[in-house]
């Protein structure tokens, strides 16, 4: 009998050719993340990055990444978004997050949330009944829409792992 067992992980998610096939809630997710990343500050990397977080009471909170002279005081896009709902809304839900930057314009590739990003995603959905869809778009006509956010980051810590110390 073997001493081990192989696992695969696998994330579920869809592209989507160009964003006029985005459904209305997601493309209207997307323009609120372009306008945001409009207003970015980012004179150090000069990588502007827009999010935006939809809430089942209907409202959009947008955010973008906000760098500073001390380089590791800055934050992404998504926290911000996602800080920034939370900290209003405590009691809604997150309907879906949409990320935009301007990746892609020669690999083709969307913009991906860094690790850090992914585990406030995560700590949010796990909190609610239901999972969230997460659409990154880049400035090529490239979109991926994961229906939930929990996949992104495997073997996370999670709220539950405090309780076992
Ligand atoms: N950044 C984001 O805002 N979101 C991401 O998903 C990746 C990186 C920001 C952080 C920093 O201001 C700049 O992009 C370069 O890393």
């Amino acid at each position: 009998m073997a001493s081990h067992r192989s696992n695969i992980v696998s994330i579920e998610f869809d592209r989507i050719a160009g964003e006029e096939n985005l459904d209305a809630e997601l493309r209207t997710l997307l323009d609120a993340a372009k306008s945001a990343r409009e207003r970015a500050y980012a004179p150090y990397s000069e990588f502007k990055v827009g999010a935006a977080v939809l809430l089942n009471n209907g409202e959009i909170i947008s955010g973008n990444n906000q760098e500073n002279a001390a380089y590791p005081s800055g934050l992404c896009a998504e926290r911000v978004a996602l800080f920034a709902a939370k900290s209003a809304f405590p009691n809604a839900t997150i309907v879906a997050l949409a990320v935009y930057t301007n990746t892609g314009e020669t690999t083709g590739e969307v913009p991906s949330p860094c690790g850090s990003c992914r585990q406030v995603m995560l700590e949010y959905e796990f909190m609610q009944p239901d999972s969230y869809r997460v659409l990154m778009a880049g400035s090529q006509d490239t979109l991926i829409v994961f229906p939930r956010a929990k996949e992104l980051l495997p073997f996370a810590f999670t709220p539950e792992e405090l309780k076992k110390a």
